[in-house]
């Protein structure tokens, strides 16, 4: 370690040691005793279980109970169960290694003494688990020499290698070796197990996609990818492990042959800026039209301990969509489940397109060998309809479907489909009309795919660029005031009892009130919380409290609630959604609502639902997938699981948080195609069906306005196309900037009236205890905020809490 990281890391530490002290002195909660129930527990093990994704089998698993295993790799001990940051830190009440899972499987019959030799050692080069920013990515493996290997396979009939990487917030998984790479002494382990076992798998305890182009090199025969699988961790890998469940997770994304095939490699990790130059052609999108031979494993690729057949035995369409009925029989020999995936093809037309779409997916429940299930999936238009940011096809700003021929095709991966039928659309036609908006503010060339003669090219096409005069549309879209009233005491119950209106209460809060309002309590662990929670909003004042408006905590995150007290550990993000399971997902966040409840938080800050535009993204671990449809729709069960329960979940980041270097300054710069089509279009699936109540935008800008500032995100797709009804909270804090459009606004006041309502925590990063004063500077004067703005978004605050309450009380 230089001088530089020296200082860095006790600055680091000491500022967490001041921090919790200070928090932990003005906490005035108890901690909640949380009660872990037996069915969460079954819950978390059969979703990590289900989330695992065996990539390779040629005849490995399962392991019977006759066949001795040496297991090999400290992460059997000292198990990644999630990643870092506010995405992880959830205290668990316990956690299964996968050493631990294992050694108390009936089934499996491991090498005791090698186990030992781990734990010994383990136990005695304890891993540095860092602090903030700087956690470690993986842990230095224990020496092995070809000796030790050679004879453990004299007295072992198999052996698993586990390997393990951990990311985390606030950086980036990186391309070196122990990150994105194997290290040198994984990869020399590898050898002399290739080299000394005959029947191995490779175990890879991973919270996102890692190189993995030393399958290939050592022709490893079985890799099982068991993600970061939360407190169950290790029961779910033995019961994987001994044949006790068979896998059915999917990938998410597309495993390809080096970190460079990836269409975003060349335009990731800018300090300033990213240029997204691929557009569209995101994962598999790219990859199965322009590069198909770089794929490893593709999109939907995992296989079974059972075999599969899949029959269409119906297609049709109609005004409402395309209606696809399909058989899967398992003609197996042991019982397992199945994922089914949907993709159309669409018409190169004038847009170009990449050859496949995810258009539905569903899973069959466990099959017995022999049995088998129907399921319908009915394609929406919209699922495979093109946003024309450009005009080409006669229909500007509009989703379309051009003319052409669509066809549907199934099967268990992009690259393992059947065509089950095609419609014809004789002309162009438009699915929904809209406006500009959030363009990019310069022009740069985007990839583009075109056809000639039935053949498909790779191109590149200028960006349309901002045309919109957003100044106009925001004036014209001004609220007029309800009018500011003194004197009566009422009690937001009041408004729930029908005894005053809405309005009426609202016009008797003061600035003062409308301003606290539109903020969190100062600091993070706020007192007027739950104990540990990481924000406050709603009664963070004296009056607001005697108004009856309650303070509502707010707590991460999307691996389970983190806080002071116990809370059960999910599976990571990535892991839950290779489940391609929505019914298990909704599941497994109810049981955390429960805990909500409990434990006495309203807002869980979670789903984070980004795309995972680049494998380096050091929160991929946290999102789920490449593909849209599928990330709206495991986010919407979260969702669902989450409010089922009268509290709230919080979808974040809005949007485009694809990176974490320089994540509160960096412009993501993408055209509006891509911005809709890719990276909108899970939190417009998520908002649509399960109706989130807040919202979180993301730190970074889109096409040069922050995510806290961006009006025509929030205000013209979110609310206006969307009908969103819920709140939209800032990303922990904010930065500093001017109205470009009225530019005697700034930072609060450019903030309401971008429709984003609360700032989190509402002291800014310095945890400054008082206003800072740019809400009420000006008000009403010509060029800054309005009264009715303060009401406005005073009265979303105030409508989610009423809503909180009623939900309450209906359970
Ligand atoms: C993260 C959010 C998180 C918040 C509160 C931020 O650093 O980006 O995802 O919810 O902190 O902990």
């Amino acid at each position: 370690m230089n001088i530089k990281e020296i200082t860095s890391k006790l600055i680091g530490k000491t500022v967490n040691a001041v921090s919790n002290t200070v928090a932990q002195t003005e906490q005035i909660h108890e901690i909640t005793q949380t009660e872990v129930t037996d069915d969460i527990k079954e819950c978390c093990r059969r979703a990590s279980a289900q989330g695992m994704v065996l990539l390779k089998n040629e005849a490995v698993l399962p392991f019977s109970s006759e066949q001795t295993v040496a297991v090999f790799g400290r992460v059997q001990v000292d198990t990644f169960y999630v990643g870092y940051g506010s995405g992880g830190e959830v205290k668990a009440p316990y956690k299964v290694s996968f050493a631990d899972g294992l050694e108390v499987c009936e089934n499996l019959l491991l090498d005791n003494t090698l186990l030992k030799k781990y734990r010994k050692w383990c136990s005695s080069h304890k891993p540095d688990e860092g602090y903030w920013g700087h956690w470690p990515m993986h842990y230095d493996e224990m020496p092995l020499t070809e000796e030790d290997v050679k004879n453990a396979a004299k007295v072992n009939d198999r052996a698993l290698f586990i390997i393990g990487r951990a990311a985390g917030e606030d950086r980036e998984n990186t391309l070196s070796k122990g990150s994105f790479l194997l290290t040198d002494r994984e990869e020399e382990i590898l050898r002399y197990i290739a080299a000394h076992f005959e029947k191995y798998a490779v175990i890879l305890n991973i919270g996102s996609i890692m190189d993995c182009s030393w399958i290939e090199k050592y022709n490893v025969p079985c890799v099982l990818i068991a993600w970061q699988g939360g407190m169950e961790a290790g029961n779910a890998l033995a019961d994987v492990i001994s044949g006790k469940v068979s896998p059915c997770g999917c990938l998410t994304d597309t495993i390809a042959s080096s970190y460079a095939d990836y269409p975003s490699s060349g335009n990731f990790g800018g300090k300033k800026e990213n240029i997204y130059a691929e557009d569209i052609f995101v994962g598999y999108r790219y990859f199965e039209t322009f590069a198909p031979e770089k794929v490893l494993y593709p999109f939907g690729h995992g296989l079974s301990y059972s075999d599969f057949e899949m029959k269409c035995t119906s297609f049709y369409d109609n005004d409402k969509g395309i209606f696809i009925r399909i058989n899967i029989k398992n003609t197996g020999l042991v019982a397992a489940a199945k994922v089914a995936q949907i993709y159309c093809a669409c018409p190169q037309g004038r847009l170009g397109q990449p050859f496949y779409k995810l258009v539905d997916f569903g899973k069959t429940k466990i099959l017995s060998p022999g049995s088998s299930e129907d399921i319908l999936f009915s394609v929406d238009y919209s699922a495979f309809a093109s946003f024309d940011d450009s005009g080409l096809s006669g229909y500007r700003n509009s989703y379309v479907l051009e003319q052409g021929t669509y066809v549907f095709y199934f099967g268990s991966s992009v690259k393992d489909i059947e065509e089950a039928g095609s419609i014809e659309k004789p002309k162009t036609t438009v699915l929904e009309s809209l406006t500009e908006c959030s363009a990019p503010q310069k022009s740069f060339m985007r990839m583009k795919a075109y056809s000639v003669n039935g053949k498909v090219y790779k191109t590149t096409e200028p960006v349309p660029v901002k045309e919109k005069q957003l100044k106009t549309e925001i004036l014209s879209a001004l609220p007029s005031s309800v009018k500011m009233c003194v004197g009566h005491r009422y009690v937001l119950d009041d408004v729930k009892n029908g005894k005053v209106s809405e309005d009426e209460f609202i016009s008797l809060l003061s600035y003062d009130e409308l301003e606290a309002l539109s903020r969190g309590d100062y600091v993070m662990n706020s007192p007027l919380g739950i104990n540990g929670n990481a924000g406050v909003f709603g009664g963070v004042t004296d009056s607001l409290r005697e108004k009856g408006i309650p303070a509502v905590s707010c707590t991460d995150g999307p691996s389970g609630i983190r806080c002071a007290s116990e809370a059960s550990l999910l599976p990571n993000g990535t892991s839950l959604a290779c489940t391609w399971d929505v019914n298990l997902v909704k599941e497994i966040y109810s049981y955390i609502s429960d805990e909500m409840v409990q434990i006495g938080t309203d807002v869980l800050l979670a789903p984070g639902m980004n795309i995972h535009r680049d494998p380096l993204c050091g929160r991929n671990f946290e999102y789920y997938s490449e593909d849209p449809l599928l990330t709206g729709r495991i986010a919407a069960a979260a969702v669902s699981g989450i409010q089922s329960n009268g509290v709230s979940a919080c979808p974040k980041h809005f949007a485009c948080n694809n990176q974490e270097t320089n994540r509160t300054v960096h412009d993501s710069v993408v055209s509006q195609r891509a911005l809709r089509e890719i990276y909108l279009k899970g939190f417009e699936i998520c908002v649509k069906t399960a109706k989130p109540m807040n919202i979180m935008t993301s730190y970074n800008k889109i096409n040069s306005v922050w995510g806290h500032y961006n009006y025509e995100l929030v205000t013209d797709i979110l609310r206006g196309e969307w009908n969103y009804n819920g709140n939209v909270i800032t990303d922990w804090w904010m930065q500093s900037s001017s109205s470009p459009e009225f530019p005697s606004m700034h930072d609060q006041a450019y903030r309401v009236r971008a429709g984003v309502n609360i700032l989190m925590p509402g002291g800014g990063r310095t945890g400054k205890r008082n206003p800072d004063g740019t809400l009420l500077d000006g008000i009403d004067k010509e060029g800054h905020i309005t009264t009715a703005e303060l009401q406005n978004n005073a009265r979303r605050i105030l409508e989610f809490i009423l809503r909180l309450s009623k939900q309450e009380e209906q359970i």
